[in-house]
Parts: structure tokens; sequence; C-alpha cells
């Protein structure tokens, strides 16, 4: 996630600005920049890289002079990493300076409308347009505030902004929708920041900007208004946290701050993608002729992508009748997998560098297959290659173990299956729309299943299993391919031996390791196959396991009869609510692993990105 700073005050704003981008080194970044305002003069200096990179340009800062300032960290979504592409970017005739933390989903079309203004563009980001969509306004003859009030009118999406005004100086304005912005109240001076850490050496008061509140500020007042314009008062609140604490943003664990900003993850993701009842993914180039004559869909990954591949096959075969292979991609390559222009390849990876499936998406490239890549990091070597992209908009994830890139996966997924099935009319409408509205509500429906009741009822399930020898997942259909990752992440946190299988066969074998007090876990969302479900469930019980059941309201009553214990998601439609089941799944892990004293963030034996074969 892109990290802000902003400074106005007494001291040479530079060095501030690159300690506090320092402090967000955390949220991840691939370039980083600066603009300071020295009268009349903004001067900006950005550069791909890291920010020692940075730093050595301006000699700490040093060189730079001027006191009032804003600083940004990138992580690439809009155009790779490159120093084109860092922040900030000025307009086209340099009277604005924006940095930008964010998606503008319209920006497309509000580039072409400055285009045929004669804006001209120098990047591929979509904080350029912002940039110029202020001055445009600026140049009819508003005022600095009323041109950002009628740019932020005109953008749909998400945004933090820090904005310097040529003609301004000394004066910074701020403003916010769904990314995050605090104000730092300093004595003679000021700050902004997209998180605490950023300002925490200057000060402990601070204001959380809410969506649509402005601030303009300089080194003497600050004035806030709301989204209606009406002015407001920010009460200062006081932190106590120290600097480590705040940048887990209050959580003990990165992973943990992960699963709870899965909502926001699944959000971004899916709403860019969702217009007026249809699937736009405008970015790829799968046309519906293509489509057509596609008979073949392998899903290539590792660890818990290949996971979300497996539930790509029950997903994109249901809706839109096209076979899904989901294959390992260390395996995938000495299958001698058959492969031609029908052929469409599916690369699934978080980092988009994994030594493995890049292999598996050069081999599919060299047998003339399409690929298709759905990746978080933009830039990376699977995103280059591949014939087209779908982005996973879950910002950076640095916890080892794996939670909001797995839920964006599997939300593209689920886009990518209605998307087809709207080109290869597979489902009726009235079905579509049922589906489209589900899927437009899972955000709501996870921000349900992590709400304190659920969480705490996890808790006490971790703290009464934690110490068991070996647990199991079972279920059916997508529910067994819910069970993977389930069972993926106990094993890689917490260490504890897990298995998953599909319930029908534990019989065929597993079943022999069932014994007195055994942890089951037996996920049935799936009403239709509910029965057959519990039909496992029985055959465990009779073998003394203990079983915990995941399932939802319609089948509360039953699975009483059958579990030793319930935890509830919300209902949605079969075909999504893996996305639901797996986040109750994650926090036990979480809370087993804390439970029995493990390095949640950094697993023993595991990298984040591993990029050897
Ligand atoms: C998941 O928690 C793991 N860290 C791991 O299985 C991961 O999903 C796998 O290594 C694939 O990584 P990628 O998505 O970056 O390609």
């Amino acid at each position: 996630m892109c990290g802000i700073v902003g400074y106005v005050g007494k001291e040479q704003a530079a060095p501030i600005l690159l300690d506090g981008l320092q402090k967000l080194e955390y949220r991840g970044y691939d370039s980083a920049g600066v603009c300071i305002g020295n009268g009349n003069q903004l001067q900006v200096v950005k550069a791909k890289g890291r920010l020692a990179h940075l730093a050595e340009l301006t000699d700490g800062g040093k060189s730079l002079h001027g006191t009032v300032g804003i600083g940004h960290t990138r992580w690439a979504t809009h155009g790779a990493p490159s120093d084109e592409n860092s922040h900030p970017h000025a307009a086209d005739q340099g009277k604005i300076v924006v940095v930008h933390n964010g998606i503008i989903e319209n920006y497309q079309k509000l580039k072409e409308m400055l285009q045929a203004n004669g804006k001209r563009f120098h990047s591929e980001t979509d904080t350029e347009v912002v940039a110029n969509l202020v001055e445009y306004f600026y140049d009819q003859g508003f005022d600095f505030k009323m041109s950002v009030r009628k740019a932020v009118e005109r953008i749909e999406g998400s945004y933090a902004l820090g904005i310097l005004c040529r003609d301004y100086p000394g004066t910074i304005i701020a403003v916010k929708k769904d990314s995050p912005l605090i104000f730092g109240f300093g004595d003679g001076c000021s700050y902004i920041a997209s998180d605490v850490p950023a300002i925490l050496k200057y000060t402990r008061d601070v204001a959380y900007l809410n969506d649509g509140d402005m601030v303009i500020f300089t080194d003497h007042d600050a004035l806030f208004f709301d989204g209606a314009g009406d002015p407001i008062t920010k009460t200062p609140e006081h932190i106590t946290w120290d600097t480590e604490a705040a940048e887990k943003g209050g959580y003990e664990h990165f992973m943990l701050k992960e699963i709870h900003e899965q909502p926001k993850a699944i959000r971004d993701t899916l709403s860019p993608r969702m217009k007026d009842g249809t699937i736009v993914l405008d970015d790829i180039t799968l046309t519906a002729d293509y489509l057509k004559k596609l008979r073949r869909v392998y899903a290539v990954a590792c660890g818990s992508a290949y996971y979300v591949g497996v539930q790509s096959k029950y997903i994109i075969e249901k809706l839109c009748q096209v076979p899904v292979e989901p294959v390992l991609a260390s395996e995938f390559r000495y299958a001698d997998p058959v492969l031609g222009e029908d052929t469409l390849v599916l690369i699934i990876s978080q980092s988009g560098e994994t030594a493995d499936t890049l292999a598996a998406l050069r081999l599919a490239k060299e047998k003339g297959a399409r690929t298709l890549a759905i990746v978080n990091v933009v830039g990376s070597s699977i995103a280059k290659l591949a014939d087209d992209v779908i982005y996973t908009w879950a910002g950076p994830e640095i916890a080892v173990a794996t939670t909001k890139a797995y839920s964006t996966q599997l939300a593209v997924v689920d886009l990518l299956a209605l998307y087809m099935a709207q080109c290869l009319g597979t489902v009726e409408s009235e079905r579509f729309n049922s589906l489209y509205g589900e899927l437009q509500s899972l955000p709501e429906k996870v921000e349900q299943v992590l709400d304190t009741s659920v969480i705490e009822k996890i808790q006490y399930y971790a703290s009464r299993y934690f110490n068991n020898r070996d647990v199991f997942y079972i279920g059916r259909n997508l529910d067994s391919a819910t069970c993977l990752e389930g069972s993926l992440k106990l094993k890689e946190i917490a260490y504890l031996h897990s298995e998953a299988y599909a319930a029908g066969e534990l019989k065929h074998g597993p079943i022999s390791l069932i014994e007195d007090g055994t942890l089951v876990v037996a996920i049935a969302t799936n009403r239709a196959l509910f029965d057959k479900t519990m039909s496992n469930v029985k055959e465990v019980k009779a073998r003394g396991a203990e079983v915990l059941g995941l399932t939802v309201p319609s089948c509360e009553e039953e699975i009483h009869k059958t579990v030793d214990s319930v935890v509830l998601i919300p209902e949605t439609d079969t075909l999504f609510q893996p996305n639901l089941s797996i986040v109750p799944l994650q926090c036990f892990a979480y809370y087993v692993a804390l439970m029995r004293g493990c390095d949640v963030d950094k697993p023993r034996n595991l990298a984040k990105s591993v990029t050897v074969e």
C-alpha cells in the first residue's frame, strides 16, 4: 500500500518527510518521492527503488530547501514501478502537485476528457489524472480549495490525497475517501500521514479524517471540512502506542491486520469491475469469440494460490461449462500438458515471482497456450510475461501466511467465471443477477464473519483444541477446496499436523487415523450436500472424533444434532460460500498459533516469495 506524509512548519521539510516515509516502509513499496515547496517553487524528486536511493539523491533531504512538502512511497497499481510512475505527480502546467493513495476507477474517462482539453500526461498512473483535474478547474478561475473540491466530486474510487499548489506557498490540502489519512497536530507545524508511525516521533496528537473530510493547513492553522463542504472541528486523539504496534495498526501481528483488511481488499478488487449489472474486465483481451472456442482451462499455481485454482474448477465449470484442471506449477512443467490456442492457462500468484509458477507460465507460452495471470504485485515477472493480467487489489501482504491475497484471488476467479458466463451466455439472466448481487455483497458479509462475537467463539475453540496432535478438515465440493487452505494455514503457522480430505474419501483410508479426541473440522455450507457430509461426520464421531462444524444459518439446527460445536457464517450463493468460510479458518489457525507460542508473521522454514524451484 502506498504511504503518504505531509509536513508544513518552520523546519526543513524534506528530512522530516524522508524520516516519516521510512516509518511506512513496512507497508511495502517500489518507488518513492517528495515535493518540496520553497516560495513559489515546487521541486519534485522521485525515483524507483528503495528510500535509501531517494535519500542519496537528496543528501538525506538536506539539498531540498523549503518548509512545506509532501512525500510518498508507491506500491504500483496503474503502471509498473518506474521513475515516471512514482509520486508526486505534477499537473501539465506544474501548478498542482499531488500524492495519492488508492485507486481512481474512472481515471481513463477523466484522462480522455483532460487530454481533449489540452492536458498532457507523462505517466501511466491514475494519480496524474487527479493532478491535472485539479489544475483544470484551477485554470477555470476556481481557487485552490474549490478546485480540489470540484475534482474530488468527479473522481470515482478510493483516495487519500496530499496536494500542493504553486500559488499557495506554505499550504497543503488533504482529502480522503476509502483510504486512510490522519492529521497530526504539532507546535507551529502540522502533518498528514497515511498511518500513525510516520509522524509518531513528532506528535502523538492526531485526528483521523473521515470519508469526504478535507483539511487545509499551514504552519499556524488547520481548517477542517466535511464532505458537504461544511466546516467541522477535529479533536486531537492522543496516541499511547509505540511505533511497532502502530505499524500494525494496533494489531498484534500483520497476519491479523491482513485478515481484518479482507473486506476492503475484496471491495477494492471487485467494485471497479462491476458496473451497472455487468462484469467489466476491460484490462484483458479475452473476447467472446475466443471464449467460444475455448476447450480447456488449466489453473496453475503453488500453495494457497493453487487452492484458489482448485476452487476455480468448481466455479468456472459450474457457470461456464468449460473443463478446468487445477495443476501444481511444480508438476505442470513435467507432466507434458496438452496445450494450444484453445487452452487458457490461468496463472495465480500473489508475488508474481514464484519460480515454479513463472516456469509454468513460460512453458505455457512456448507451447502456444493463451495465458491469463491473477497477480497482486504490479510489474512482477509473471504480470509482465502473461498475455493478460487481472490484478488483485489486496495491497502488499507482509505476513508469510497469505490471507487477503487468497481472498482477493478467489474474488477474481468469481469475477472471471461470471465474465466468461456473460460472454458465453451459459447462465440465465435471473441467476446471473442473483450471483452478481451476492458477489457485490461479499465484503459486508466478510465483515460480519469478522464480528467480535464470531472471533471470540473462534478464540475459545482455539484455546480448547490448540494442544491436539492432529486436525482433519473435511467437506465436499467447494467446501473440500476450502479445507485445503484451512489445513495449510494451520500447518504453516501453528506447526500442527493437519490434513484436508474430501469428506467422502475418508473411509478409503484416512479414517484409520481417527481416535478418541481427534479434532475434525467439518465444513458443510452446501445445502444439497449437507446430509452426505453429515454421514461422514457420523463416521468420524463413531470413532471418537471431536467435531467442529462450520455452516450457514439454514443448516444450523440440523448440524447441532451431529457435531460438538458450531461456527456460523452468513449465507450467500453456494458458489461464493468459500469466500466466507475461509475467514474463520484463518482466524482459527491464527489463534491456535498464538496459543502455541509460534512466530505468526514469520513461520519457521518459510519465505514470503519462493523464488527457487
Ligand atoms: C500461503 O500461506 C503460502 N505462503 C504459500 O503457499 C503461497 O501461497 C505460495 O508460495 C504461492 O505464492 P505466490 O502466490 O506468491 O505465487
